[in-house]
């Protein structure tokens, strides 16, 4: 599960974690806003993998999730078995202004399910929730869903900052 990216310290842990979603929901804004604290209103299309590595502290213990991000378009993606690998948590992302990325939310869990080799924290994220006035589905679709699938669950907005940290930390948290 956890490996330790200085062997033998025995203090330190690297913790995988992916965020998978439909094309232009904010993955790639969500991490760079967690990361580096940046949001671009004009990001393109992620194509292939990337990823960033975050540290948070818990218990004294300095803790490092690497967060990978891919594409939601299936002909940018990566090859998928290998970006599953090892993940032990995912954010699972969709846009509270469009209806499609919230219907698409059950095939991305399939899809994570089918690849990975353990139990995930994981986490169902409506991202863009500064965008209430134009919003398309209700935070209680949200949580409902999130319940009968037991994850967690939280709206965000990476444009405005809200629950991202939150969102992030509770995941790695919950791995830890
Ligand atoms: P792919 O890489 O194609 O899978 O897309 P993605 O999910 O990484 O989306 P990305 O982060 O590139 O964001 C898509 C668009 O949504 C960009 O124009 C962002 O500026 C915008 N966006 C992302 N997050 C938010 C948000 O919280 N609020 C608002 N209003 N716009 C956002
Ligand atoms: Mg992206």
């Amino acid at each position: 599960m956890s490996s330790s990216d200085e062997e033998g310290s025995g203090e330190e842990y690297l913790f995988k974690i992916v965020i998978i979603g439909d094309s232009a929901v904010g993955k790639s804004n969500l991490l760079s806003r967690y990361a580096r604290n940046e949001f671009n209103a004009h990001s393109k299309a992620t194509i292939g993998v990337e990823f960033q590595t975050q540290s948070m502290e818990i218990d004294g213990k300095e803790v490092k999730a690497q967060i990978w991000d891919t594409a939601g378009q299936e002909r940018f993606r990566a090859v998928t078995s290998a970006y599953y690998r090892g993940a032990v948590g995912a954010l699972i992302v969709y846009d509270i202004t469009r209806k499609t990325t919230f219907e698409s939310v059950g095939r991305w869990l399939d899809e994570l399910k089918t690849h990975s080799d353990t139990t995930l924290a994981m986490m169902l994220v409506g991202n863009k929730c500064d965008l209430e006035d134009i919003r398309a589905v209700s935070v209680e679709d949200g949580r409902s869903l999130a319940e009968a699938e037991g994850l967690f669950f939280m709206e965000t907005s990476a444009l405005d900052s809200t629950n991202v940290i939150k969102a992030f930390e509770l995941v790695i948290q919950e791995i830890y």
